[in-house]
């Protein structure tokens, strides 16, 4: 059943857009298992996956069962009773660090059949959601993306950072005294129930970071039918502190070289830190590997101390960084005073967001403990504070703090009242580490 705080209402306009193109929007009903099943395949068809099994079809209906399913029906294709076009939605917390989270809508699934893309579809359903997350009060909308292109149009802006590593082990040395604490080998099964305690604690610490479901944790633990497949090849760390207490944990996998045995290749798939030990720990214990002379980790922080905690930072190679969580602002206020600033500072924020959410003039003003305080400018004609004008996804880009002022400054994605404005802003907004999601959704 979707979750009674995921029902918000269906939205009217984009209903009404599409009925007048004679398509049907409506709200799934979950428990109908037939219909949900034929939502999914319409939905992963959409991502060129086409093969669900029916065990699989039971793993992602109780996967996604809580949110809010929503479908788009054409009743003169060949076969109606499959959606043109979903997408799926829910109430999630996202991590602003320091044990700090903010309200966000978290859209996924947009997809539009091959046979019905560009014409106003997604555009109905991306408004939709932000309209009926508005509506609610949710001060901010979520996603990850398939292609960078598509949702800056509707005021999301990329919000963290994501790198893959490639590390060449070969002579490698780690540089750190280990913790005291302890690093077990054990199956991945075993470590499942404890994934989700660990990683809370490790998400308090990093802003962008979004709680994992059941079945998200499932598909990483080869433990749903669909990557069940890796579970022989699927290895697992856990590192206990000195009280024996689990703080983190690594999952990874290795591959051989078949024209040399002593040149493996070791894939970290996800490593999860509650505390700077386990990082270390854990690091060290992926690293050194016999007969293994290339590690790769993909989807981890831009700003790893790997390459600090090795003898050769050089053996540390940055081999791809893209943007991952992009961020919809949809109430200043309520976005902006939910995180901590650096520093005490006042600053006009002058929006402009098409779809009238965000927009206005805004002063922010911080004290000294870095509480801000946000409220619409009535007077915008303070002497003191800084001046800055931006669109809606520029604020959705800084509000972790994971984005460069002066990039946006320079790329006129901002506009600064008066010279120093940008450098006032950064020093507001800056954090200790770059902001993070570890994950897809
Ligand atoms: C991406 C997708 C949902 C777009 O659906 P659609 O109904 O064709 O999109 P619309 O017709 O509503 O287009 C809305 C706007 O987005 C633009 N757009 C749509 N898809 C785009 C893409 N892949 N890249 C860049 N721009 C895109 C359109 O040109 C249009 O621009 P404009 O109105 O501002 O001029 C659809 O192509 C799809 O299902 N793709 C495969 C699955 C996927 O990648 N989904 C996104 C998951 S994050």
């Amino acid at each position: 059943m979707t979750h009674a705080h995921n029902d918000l209402p269906l939205d009217e306009t984009s209903r009404d857009a599409l009925a007048s193109t004679g398509l049907a929007y409506a709200q799934l009903d979950v428990s109908d298992e037939a219909a949900f099943d034929r939502w999914l395949q319409s939905a992963y068809r959409g991502f060129h996956f086409d093969g669900f099994t029916t065990e699989q079809l039971a793993e992602y209906r109780a996967g996604f069962g809580a949110a809010r399913v929503i479908e788009v029906r054409d009743e003169t294709v060949a076969e109606p009773e499959h959606p043109v076009a979903t997408v799926a939605s829910w109430r999630s917390p996202v991590s602003l660090g320091e044990g700090r989270s903010a309200e966000a809508w978290a859209i996924s699934l947009v997809s539009v059949a091959s046979t019905h893309r560009r014409r106003g579809i997604a555009r109905a359903l991306l408004e939709g959601e932000l309209r009926a997350a508005h509506a609610a009060g949710l001060p901010l909308a979520m996603l990850t993306v398939s292609e960078a292109t598509i949702y800056g149009r509707w005021g999301f802006g990329p919000a963290t950072q994501v790198a893959d590593y490639r590390v060449d082990t070969r002579g490698l040395r780690f540089t750190v005294p280990l913790p005291a604490g302890r690093v077990h080998r054990v199956s991945a099964a075993a470590l499942r129930s404890l994934a989700p305690g660990v990683a809370q604690r490790a998400h308090e610490r990093t802003a962008g970071e979004v709680p994992l479901d059941d079945l998200h944790w499932n598909l990483s633990f080869a433990l749903a039918t669909r990557t069940a497949s890796h579970a022989t090849k699927l290895r697992a760390a856990r590192y206990d502190d000195a009280a024996g207490e689990p703080q983190g944990f690594v999952l990874y996998s290795v591959a051989e070289n078949d024209a040399d045995f002593a040149d493996h290749t070791l894939t970290v798939e996800y490593l999860c830190a509650a505390t700077d030990d386990a990082y270390l720990a854990l690091w060290h214990y992926a690293l050194d590997h016999d007969l293994v002379n290339t590690v790769t980790a993909g989807l981890r922080p831009v700003d790893e101390a790997l390459p600090w905690l090795v003898s050769n930072p050089r053996a540390v190679q940055t081999v791809a960084r893209r943007e991952h969580l992009w961020l919809r602002v949809l109430d200043v206020p309520a976005a902006l005073s939910a995180r901590r600033y650096a520093a005490s500072d006042t600053v006009l924020l002058r929006v402009t967001d098409p779809l009238g959410f965000a927009q206005g003039p805004w002063m922010l003003a911080t004290d000294s403990d870095g509480v801000a305080t946000v409220t619409p400018a009535d007077d915008e004609h303070s002497h003191t504070a800084a001046v800055i004008d931006l669109g809606v996804e520029a604020l959705g880009s800084l509000l972790l703090g994971g984005t460069p002022v002066d990039a946006l400054r320079v790329a006129g994605r901002l506009v600064e009242g008066s010279p120093g404005s940008a450098a006032r802003l950064d020093a507001l907004l800056r954090v200790p580490r770059a902001p993070w999601l570890s994950t897809w959704f």
